[in-house]
């Protein structure tokens, strides 16, 4: 293997991060899916990175609840159906531009079923194995770059499909496998190389 680097300038920097489902509640109560691959955790704060011209950061604007809904790879042709809709009505034209439409009913168009959430408004994704409702406690837009928002949500409640569950307060990391966006490419994890010093299962 060459250690060899050169340098380049890559269109985009999405260097493999979990997809996630976001939930938020449209004005008439019903609930809008918007995919996204920002995302990081910090304890129970979880940090969202929302583009300014999607209806998902509109929603938490006016309604600062969401569920973080996180899909497994068998799930990865559902998420696709996504990709070019937007709850947002008219279509914002650099969206347009980029082939988006308007769809009001997410959940219809791909093929996943809503389910009532129990501390936030917005529904949860029944398929998604892994769905985390939570509150919206800041909006942020980054000075030098404000085409997007970085919000900043509490977790309320988690829901875990049961098989993932390790003892009362643990997800098995060898039974729950993320999906993957990997340069736009959609991928699942391999298998276990280890753990860290500090893990507790
Ligand atoms: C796999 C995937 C990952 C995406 N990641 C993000 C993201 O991190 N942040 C974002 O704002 N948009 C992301 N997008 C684009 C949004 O899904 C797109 O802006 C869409 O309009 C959002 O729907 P909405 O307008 O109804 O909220 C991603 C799309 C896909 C398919």
């Amino acid at each position: 293997m060459t250690l060899q680097h050169r340098t380049v300038q890559p269109k985009i920097l999405y260097y493999g991060t979990p997809v996630v489902l976001l939930s938020t509640c449209n004005e008439d109560g019903t609930t809008n899916i918007s995919p996204i691959s920002s995302s990081w955790a910090l304890g129970s704060c979880l940090v969202l990175g929302l583009g300014c011209g999607g209806k998902g950061l509109e929603n938490l604007k006016r309604y600062p609840e969401c569920v973080i809904n996180l899909p497994d790879p068998s799930l990865w042709r559902h998420v696709e159906r996504l990709a070019l809709l937007t709850g947002k009505t008219p279509v914002p034209s650099s969206k347009k531009e980029l082939g988006f439409r308007y769809e009001k009913d997410k959940f219809s168009a791909a093929k996943l079923t809503p389910c009532e959430s129990e501390k936030v408004r917005p529904a949860r994704i029944a398929e998604c194995p892994l769905q985390i409702e939570a509150s919206v406690q800041d909006i942020r837009i980054p000075e030098n770059h404000p085409w997007f928002a970085v919000v900043e949500t509490e977790t309320r409640r988690v829901h875990a499909r049961e098989a993932y569950i390790l003892g009362d307060h643990y997800i098995d990391p060898n039974q729950w496998r993320p999906l993957i966006y990997n340069f736009r490419h959609y991928f699942s994890l391999g298998e276990e190389l280890g753990k860290t010093a500090r893990a507790e299962t």
